[in-house]
């Protein structure tokens, strides 16, 4: 671990303009420079590098950050490989937290293992190219599968020689340690001998997202169906298969460039794409995605298209694990490829602007595949039917975002053949029972009313969408004031006025949970979470702590917060047009605000149960007087919680 003295001494010495310079040419514009977004493709510069903040933002295509958020986005780097960065380059002593000798034990083991397999890697490829067993063997099979020596080269590929010990005592002459060999699983002990784990394989090396080794995967070259057809390097410290994604090194840049990333099942798969011009390509190595594999991807886009081989009986079993990728707010599309092909073998038996051209038109969004595919075993059989429109809106359900939400719904609202309004009552059963239930995990209480959430077969469903600015603006005041104190005077009843002194944060966090008033802006959420849990034991985190979070969305959106909304709107160069600074402006605008965020998400539900209950009125079917009731009686219970915010925002005045 980095010191945080270490950290505020990188940042502090870091110059923004200077590291952004290393990258992208920049030019002065008053006090700012500016240059081409190197995220997105421009002809007229909007990238805008501020050195008085220490900010970069780029107007074109709204990626924003600070130093280190600029190198984790263009480089690539973790947080902290992005702070080593900074420290050479400015030549920064690096003080560790105090370790222990297990940590840096541990961290050198990590450091070996490491250099072990980039030394097996040299070996296997030079015995690939420069041996005669190699050349006949190894190299012959691959150029006969179609692939080129210089693709072979990127992937680093190798051979490993038949025989049992050929790596391994090599490895050992040439000072490498058994202890490791084995560590890495290149070796295997055998009593006092140390075999070869791969012989007679061709070896794919598996990198890390910055291009380290992490262990291999051997492919057997005969047909002989006794033997797995690869063999993989067994899970070590540096090596966890559901961790790494095969590809993911070469592929990182096309991946923010084309901002979509393909899936492919096999290490074959990945390199045949790329010699067919498309390098945004990962390999899930034959398994389901993982929920870390999903969020190495999200680092570098939010899209993801799976290229499936046609065989409808393995994307059957497949379709849960995708809905895991949806959950995480990823968008999924599929596409699928001829029975008996796949990616490889396609990529090899088709020119490259075929390959393009195939996927873009076969590239179907995921649930209306899935909701075709579905639909195409139900043909005729109604209660097929109804546990298709169930399975179908579950997966919707899971989607985080509400407008896209309503988007499937409608699509699939005519797919199916199935009124949209009951999908919609559909979802909100789902959507309820989830609120309620991880409400209730947070220790908050579901929210609103139990009974009634549960018993009122709930109709509608809220946009919450439309609070968004106020989701925001709500932390931003946490984030810039969060530790500013201001006095309160309450009046509780016919007790006399009292003073109360609080910090900013203790009065916006408490209030809200105390109303148990939900954030729906997914990042404003994750900010808010984390504050009120520091905020419950006793801590407020400043500003930085947010602006140079690990997570860079989370950085994103508050620099975005706290540095840019004036700027923006303002003009860069530009004074603040405010006579007086926000500070001083504090207890006007705190609780105002507050009041507004809590009414707007009440008086939103209030509108939507008036609108169902015109739509409703004068209704001689049963079940809708019944809808009708419970949309009263839903509607009285908002009026009271509006009353009882609206009391309580009149019996409190900011006195400083
Ligand atoms: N796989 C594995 N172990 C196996 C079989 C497969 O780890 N015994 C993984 C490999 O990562 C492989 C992927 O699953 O790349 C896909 O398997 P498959 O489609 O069978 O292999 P291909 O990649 O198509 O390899 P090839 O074209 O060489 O047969
Ligand atoms: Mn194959």
């Amino acid at each position: 671990m980095i010191t945080p003295d270490t950290i505020s001494n990188i940042l502090s010495a870091a110059r923004i303009e200077e590291v952004i310079a290393d990258f992208v040419s920049l030019k002065r514009r008053g006090t700012n420079y500016i240059g081409l977004c190197p995220f997105h493709n421009e002809k007229t510069p909007s990238f805008t590098v501020s050195p008085a903040k220490g900010i970069y933002k780029c107007f074109g295509c709204g990626k924003a950050g600070n130093t280190v958020n600029f190198l984790m986005e263009h480089e690539h780097y973790t947080y902290p490989e992005a702070l080593r960065f900074l420290a050479k380059r400015y030549h920064i002593e690096i003080a560790e937290e105090v370790q222990t000798p297990e940590k840096i034990q541990e961290q050198n083991e990590k450091e070996t293992l490491f250099l072990v397999n980039q030394f097996a890697q040299k070996y296997f490829e030079q015995i690939l190219f420069e041996t005669e067993d190699g050349k006949a063997i190894g190299l012959t099979y691959l150029q006969e599968r179609g692939f080129r020596d210089e693709y072979i080269r990127k992937f680093q590929l190798g051979y490993s020689k038949e025989g049992w010990e050929d790596f391994s005592s090599h490895a050992v002459s040439e000072g490498y340690k058994p202890e490791y060999l084995v560590k890495t699983g290149l070796s295997i002990q055998r009593e006092d001998r140390l075999i070869d784990r791969f012989h007679g394989r061709v070896m794919f090396p598996i990198h890390s997202a910055s291009g380290r080794i992490l262990g291999f995967g051997g492919r057997i070259l005969s047909a002989d169906k006794q033997t797995a057809k690869y063999l993989n390097s067994p899970e070590s410290e540096i090596y966890n298969k559901s961790k790494s994604l095969y590809g993911l090194y070469f592929a990182r840049n096309a991946m923010v460039a084309k901002n979509n990333c393909y899936l492919v099942e096999g290490y074959t798969d990945v390199i045949s794409l790329h010699q067919a011009g498309i390098e945004n390509v990962v390999a899930s190595s034959g398994t389901s995605l993982t929920n870390d594999q999903v969020r190495l991807i999200q680092r570098y886009t939010p899209n993801i298209t799976i290229l499936y081989d046609g065989d409808p009986a393995g994307i059957k079993a497949s379709l849960r694990g995708i809905d895991m990728i949806l959950e995480q707010g990823m968008n999924v599309k599929i596409v699928l490829f001829p029975e008996k092909e796949d990616p490889d073998s396609f990529a090899r038996t088709h020119r490259s602007a075929e390959v393009e051209a195939f996927i873009a038109k076969n590239a179907v969004n995921f649930i209306l595949f899935k909701t075709r595919l579905l639909l195409n075993e139900t043909a005729g059989d109604p209660v097929k039917k109804a546990g298709l429109v169930k399975e179908i809106v579950n997966t919707i359900a899971i989607i985080p975002d509400g407008i896209t939400r309503n988007f499937f719904i409608n699509e699939c609202s005519s797919l199916l053949g199935v009124p949209e309004k009951t999908l919609v009552n559909e979802m909100n059963k789902i959507l309820r029972k989830k609120f309620s239930k991880k409400l209730q995990e947070e220790g908050q209480g579901p929210y609103i009313e139990p009974e009634e959430t549960l018993t009122a077969e709930p109709q509608i469903i809220f946009d919450f969408d439309s609070c968004e600015y106020l989701e925001k603006e709500i932390i931003r005041l946490l984030l810039q004031f969060g530790s500013e104190s201001i006095t309160l005077k309450q009046k509780t009843g016919d007790e006399p006025e009292e003073e109360i002194h609080l910090k900013v944060a203790d009065l916006i966090i408490q209030d809200l949970l105390r109303d148990e008033i939900p954030f729906e802006e997914p990042v404003c959420r994750q900010i808010f979470d984390e504050m009120a849990e520091l905020q419950q034991k006793g801590v407020i985190p400043d500003k930085d702590f947010f602006l140079y979070h690990p997570d860079p969305i989370l950085a994103t959106l508050a620099i975005d917060l706290v540095i840019l909304p004036y700027e923006y709107s303002h003009g860069w160069e530009k004074n603040q047009v405010f006579l007086r600074p926000e500070i001083e402006r504090l207890a006007e605008s705190i609780l105002p605000t507050l009041f507004d965020f809590k009414a707007k998400k009440v008086e939103r539900m209030i509108d939507v149960y008036s609108k169902r209950l015109k739509e409703l009125n004068n209704s001689k079917d049963n079940k809708e007087i019944e809808e009708s009731r419970q949309c009263i009686m839903q509607r009285m219970k908002l009026d009271e919680i509006r009353i009882r915010i609206q009391g309580k925002e009149l019996g409190r005045t900011i006195v400083k």
